[in-house]
């Protein structure tokens, strides 16, 4: 939860959800972190389809990295990391080295970032919660 959020908005399909993704994908630069929280099945790796799509990246090439922990997915504008720490716990989620990921030439996604240990400065807060079958209120923070 945000307690303020840039933006609040209610998207009715997969599509939408991932045209938002798309465009905050505009902002994303080397080193950009979107942390992005919500249930399972709220929508988060739709949201990274989308920056995957708006960074010129095949969003085809996203899927929910459950047994890799880090997808990098190239071939847009900049790399493309994204984490799942959902099957993680928090002492295996520092062991990742997050840190140091995105920083050279890509940004990063996570999925799950309640499980991080330490705060990730300048990262760009999203937090999806599902209102009905179809519709997700998606809460965008300002960047921290
Ligand atoms: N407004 C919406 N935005 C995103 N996904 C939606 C929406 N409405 C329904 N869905 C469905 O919810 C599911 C979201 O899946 P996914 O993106 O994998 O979620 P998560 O990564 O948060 O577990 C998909 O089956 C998708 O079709
Ligand atoms: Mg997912």
């Amino acid at each position: 939860m945000t307690p303020d959020p840039i933006c609040r908005t209610l998207t009715h399909s997969e599509a939408e959800t991932e045209a938002l993704g798309q465009e905050l994908a505009r902002e994303l630069r080397p080193g950009s972190v979107v942390l992005i929280s919500g249930n399972l099945g709220a929508g988060k790796t739709a949201l990274v389809r989308g920056l995957a799509a708006g960074l010129g990246i095949d969003p085809g090439d996203v899927t929910s990295p459950t047994f890799t922990l880090v997808h990098e997915y190239r071939g847009g504008r900049l790399a493309l990391y994204h984490v799942d720490l959902y099957r993680l716990d928090r002492a295996a989620a520092e062991d990742l080295g997050l840190e140091e990921l995105g920083v050279a030439d890509g940004a990063l996604a996570i999925e799950w970032p309640d499980r991080l240990t330490h705060a990730l400065p300048g990262a760009r807060r999203v937090d999806i919660a599902i209102v009905d079958d179809t519709t997700r209120r998606i809460e965008v923070g300002s960047r921290r």
